[in-house]
């Protein structure tokens, strides 16, 4: 049997990096705002996900209906706070991998070493990720921090 709700038709998947354009210092009160926010409107259209951030990059993984997704995206583009966006990965999903979080979060610090380590990396330089390795780090993070 089908399960429709594991697996809706049209569910869509997108990952990018960017690169934090204010003072490192700042980085925490922005992720607090940003994420304030997304958690709101995600939740409006469905949109699920995780958001990495540290030395002075992000890592986003959004999950949703297509349209949803790429219109928060295109939103998120225009978003000064951030730049250098890099599209690392965009297409169809068979299911979430963050369904409970309309965006999950976590500020990478020295004591990340172990889940860069766990995720097969030795720094945190998300625009050279290939699709396969960001989905694995932000899987691997997400399984330790959201709970
Ligand atoms: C790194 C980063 C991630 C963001 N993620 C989201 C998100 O998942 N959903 C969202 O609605 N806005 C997100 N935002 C905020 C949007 O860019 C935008 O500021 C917000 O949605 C408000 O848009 P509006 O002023 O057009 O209403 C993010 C911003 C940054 C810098």
């Amino acid at each position: 049997m089908t399960d429709i709700q594991a697996a809706p038709r049209n569910l869509f998947r997108l990952v990018y990096s960017s690169r934090f354009t204010g003072p490192e210092r700042a980085m925490d009160e922005t992720l607090r705002s940003v994420i304030a926010q997304s958690i709101q409107k995600n939740r409006m259209v469905d949109v699920t996900g995780f958001l990495l951030a540290g030395e002075g990059r992000f890592l986003q993984l959004l999950e949703g209906r297509e349209d949803a997704v790429r219109e928060t995206y295109d939103r998120i583009g225009k978003d000064s706070r951030h730049t250098d966006l890099v599209l690392i990965h965009e297409g169809a999903a068979e299911r979430r991998l963050f369904r409970d979080w309309n965006m999950g979060q976590h500020r990478l610090g020295l004591a990340d070493r172990a889940l860069l380590t766990e995720a097969g990396l030795s720094v945190f330089e998300p625009a050279e990720l290939d699709a396969e390795a960001a989905v694995n780090l932000l899987t691997v993070a997400g399984g330790r921090y959201l709970r």
